[in-house]
């Protein structure tokens, strides 16, 4: 009998090893090996090239876009740099509700780690070029406040060597006023009318390459590979016990619950965890204070941008632009649509959704789990009946995605 009972307890022994050992491919299905595995960052392309901007993956571009990144001369008052707002440290954030340059911005501040892999910029993607997007802010009454003259002679005083190198020689800029913009105010504008076509064009050109110089120091924002990344390589390889001293019971049970029940991936999806489209969600507004119909207004505007895809300032010479094209046929359908943000990054940093409506992670999930109403439009998102321990792991599923990035250091700082 006792021998009986110790080759039986042998036998249980050597079923669980079984069982354990087979963990990965039987606890996850060849299908969500393969979703985990589009979601790692080894699936992530190399940058697609940007043909609209010529000097993209120009080193000598990166350098130069990097200092002006921090450069604070770049202003109206000479204290607001791009690093004001998009701090290195808080995974290019800045922890508040509204961005603060000259004034405060309408929405929350958010990160550009991998935006260069972004079609759309902006939470209502008002921008479609890293480049253009970065021409946005200089200008703004809110942000660095300055204008475009102003910026021109700025490049000839302090980086005429480097802009001459990568664009050719600037222009004169000898009678040009020193504050004209065609988007500043009244005082600004007028000078701006002042000037002929041409004129306007080549200040309007500096402008745009300033842009293109900050873009190519932005490509080299780039995430790093976290735990979750660590995770499949494990679950890949079959490793269930690398696998399982990588993640705890709790974060693969919330990494089940992204990628199943709660369908998280249905838009944080591919390595960056966006679809880098537009979604309405149903964040709840402030009705007086924010009337805020995101892609809606935001597909008017781009189409308003002068440095738009088909502009002339683009270095595409075939600027066929077909996803603005398509954009302009469906802009109506996004009332309340904001872009999916990436869920790669070096830290969560609070405040979160477009309007900072929500202070952490829990209530974020909660909302998930609640689906309310849209303010505007019709929300995508469906109650998800989740218990409160799910929510945990679903929780501790996303703390798992941080991680240093895979940016050289150098870059970080000023
Ligand atoms: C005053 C704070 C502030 C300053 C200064 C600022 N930004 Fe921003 N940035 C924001 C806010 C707020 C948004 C989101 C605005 C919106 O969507 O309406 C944003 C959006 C962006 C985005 C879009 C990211 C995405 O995924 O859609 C990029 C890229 C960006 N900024 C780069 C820059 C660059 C480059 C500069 C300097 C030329 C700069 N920002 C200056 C606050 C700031
Ligand atoms: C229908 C598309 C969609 C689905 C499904 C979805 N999200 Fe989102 N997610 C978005 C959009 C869009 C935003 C930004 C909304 C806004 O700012 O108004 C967002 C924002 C977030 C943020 C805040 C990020 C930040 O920087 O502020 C987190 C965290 C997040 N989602 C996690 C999740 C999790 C976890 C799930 C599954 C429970 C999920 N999302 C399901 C589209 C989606």
């Amino acid at each position: 009998m006792k021998k009986f009972l110790g080759i039986l307890g042998l036998l249980l022994l050597a079923a669980i090893a079984v069982v354990g050992v087979n963990m990965p491919s039987s606890f996850w299905s060849p299908d969500e090996i393969n979703l985990l595995r589009s979601l790692s960052l080894h699936s992530l392309p190399p940058l697609p090239p940007d043909k609209s901007n010529r000097v993209a993956d120009d080193p000598r571009a990166a350098v130069l876009g990097h200092k002006l990144f921090f450069d604070a001369r770049l202003s109206k008052d000479g204290i607001v740099s791009c690093a004001s707002c998009h701090i290195p440290e808080l995974n290019f954030q800045d922890a508040r509700a509204h961005g603060r340059g000259i004034a405060e911005t309408r929405r929350r501040t958010p990160s550009l780690v991998g935006s260069a892999y972004f079609s759309w910029f902006f939470w209502d993607g008002r921008r479609d070029s890293q480049w253009s997007q970065a021409l946005s802010p200089l200008e703004h009454a809110d942000e660095h406040g300055g204008s475009r003259t102003q910026y021109a002679r700025l490049m000839e005083t302090f980086y005429r060597e480097e802009y001459t190198a990568l664009f050719g020689a600037l222009p004169n800029l000898q009678n040009v006023p020193a504050h004209a913009s065609p988007v500043g105010d009244a005082n600004a504008r007028a000078a701006w009318d002042k000037l002929t076509n041409v004129e306007q064009q080549t200040i309007s050109r500096v402008y745009a390459n300033m842009g293109k110089a900050i873009a190519a120091y932005e490509r080299r924002i780039l995430p790093g590979a976290s735990r979750f990344d660590e995770y499949v390589d494990a679950v890949t390889r079959g490793d269930s016990q690398r696998a399982n001293e990588i993640f705890s019971a709790d974060e693969i049970a919330g990494l089940k619950l992204f990628i199943g029940k709660a369908n998280c991936v249905k838009c944080h999806n591919t390595p960056l965890f966006s679809d880098d489209a537009f979604h309405n969600t149903g964040v709840p507004q402030h009705a007086e204070t924010e009337n805020d119909l995101g892609r809606a207004e935001g597909a008017v505007e781009n189409f308003a941008d002068e440095f738009k895809c088909w502009s002339e300032f683009s270095d595409d010479e075939k600027r066929d632009c077909p996803h603005l094209r398509y954009m302009q046929a469906r802009a109506g359908e996004s009332i309340g649509a904001f872009k999916t943000p990436s869920l790669r990054k070096t830290q969560y940093v609070a405040p979160f959704m477009h309007n900072a409506w929500y202070t952490n992670l829990r209530e974020v999930l909660e909302h998930y789990n609640r689906a309310p109403a849209a303010p505007y439009g019709q929300t995508e998102l469906e109650p998800l009946h989740l218990h409160a321990a799910e929510l945990r792991q679903l929780e501790a599923f996303l703390l798992t995605l941080p991680a240093p990035l895979e940016t050289a250091p150098h870059l970080l700082a000023p």
